[in-house]
């Protein structure tokens, strides 16, 4: 099954047929009250950067892989994240517990391959030896080392839950963080996340890129639909429609609906009359910093995940979900296809615009940058990124 229906109800389905036609036929969009002015130096500051990682990336939950790349016991996944490397192990109740990427001897980093199935993870440096539930088993040459209470010394854990397929982890092992996913979401969109079945999907492919740019400006660029026409003219723009949205807030977090220009086939029918589900694009915009793009056949996930100590520097994190397995040549050529055309459309395009705005604000006598009623989504997310780090543990 290549094509999966769009999982909604029949209510909802008219509802987004009904909002797109009536944007299209008019030339509208959804739209905030007001322009929103921010300052650029949200993209630069070093210290706001560093406030970020702490107060926000310490304290709420981030998607850290799909539960398919762990898929036994004792498969592991090391994963960078805005304050830690984190190692995520497949355990033997079926679980997945994670483990900052730190020795407890002297600091080495205790495992250096992104991903592998081990029972026992041996650091290289002295030889210490770590099971994979994260406890120190064996200290080499203990009679000569010391004495050591070996259940103080096990790997320090951070909160993590898995849940709509993924594998969610709060990036901080203080030790008072509580982890929960459906509290995070909210039941609305939570029911939004489940209706699309993500724990049936397969990761086709994760990579990871790490750019020199904020992680800021990377989500601005996906919860903005107005740039289609202007960056993406070499690639996609024949195929979407430009700044054409229809935007459902649900809590801290959000939903979006792009057409592609296909939906022209069907959208002089009554909305409740046709099917839509192969002409439109659902976005889930998770706060802070994921975003889920359904496709008629596939999703997309992408994490801009900040990288550590700097402003100026993301790992972005993308992956491709498949309803099924790709197992015959023709399927993996499909799916490449897919991979290919989302690489030369971030790299070629996205990429390049969004180092020239990083480049960009870092120039000393800019004035304030000014997001349109248009970009809806992207206020959205001004917002909460403000309320977020001015009431910190409540989150928007
Ligand atoms: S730092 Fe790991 S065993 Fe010494
Ligand atoms: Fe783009």
């Amino acid at each position: 099954m290549l094509y999966a229906d769009l999982p909604y109800d029949q209510a909802t389905k008219t509802e987004f047929a009904r909002a797109m036609f009536d944007h299209i036929e008019n030339g509208t969009t959804d739209m905030a009250p007001e322009i929103l002015e921010i300052n650029p130096t949200v993209y630069t500051d070093p210290e706001l950067a560093a406030r970020e990682r702490l107060e926000l990336f310490g304290y709420v939950p981030i998607i850290a892989a799909h539960s398919t790349e762990l898929p036994d016991k004792n498969d592991f996944l090391t994963v960078q994240l805005p304050n830690n490397e984190v190692v995520l192990v497949r355990q033997a109740d079926g679980g997945v517990r994670g483990f900052v990427n730190t020795c407890r001897h002297r600091g080495a980093r205790l495992v250096p391959d992104s991903k592998g199935r081990k029972r026992v993870f041996s650091c290289r440096y002295h030889g210490w030896a770590y099971g994979s539930d994260g406890s120190l088993r064996s200290i080499a040459d203990e009679p000569t080392y010391g004495t050591v209470d070996r259940s103080c010394m096990s790997l320090l854990e951070v909160p993590v839950e898995e849940r709509h397929g993924f594998v969610w982890v709060i990036d901080s092992a203080a030790g008072d963080r509580k982890i929960d996913i459906a509290e995070w979401l909210g039941h609305e969109f939570d029911d939004s996340l489940a209706a699309m079945e993500m724990d049936k999907y397969t990761c086709y492919v994760a990579e990871n890129f790490d750019v020199d740019i904020n992680w800021k400006v990377l989500m601005d660029a996906f919860l903005d639909g107005y740039h289609i026409t202007s960056t993406h003219a070499g690639t996609v723009a024949p195929y979407f429609y430009n700044n054409a949205q229809f935007w459902q807030p649900m809590g801290r977090h959000g939903r979006m609906v792009s057409a592609r220009k296909s939906i022209d086939t069907v959208r002089r029918e009554e909305p409740g009359d046709v099917s839509i589900d192969r002409h439109i694009t659902v976005a889930h915009f998770l706060m802070p910093n994921m975003s889920v793009l359904r496709q008629p056949d596939h999703l997309e996930v992408l994490n801009f995940v900040p990288a550590p100590g700097v402003a100026v520097g993301t790992r972005m994190q993308m992956r491709l979900l498949t309803r099924e397995p790709a197992v015959t040549e023709e399927q993996k050529a499909r799916w490449d296809k897919n991979w290919n055309i989302l690489m030369a459309v971030l790299r070629d395009e996205d990429l390049v615009v969004n180092e020239g705005l990083q480049k960009a604000v870092a120039n000393t006598d800019i004035g304030p940058l000014f997001f349109g009623r248009n970009e809806i989504a992207n206020q959205h997310f001004h917002q909460w990124m403000a309320r977020a780090l001015a009431d910190p543990r409540r989150w928007g």
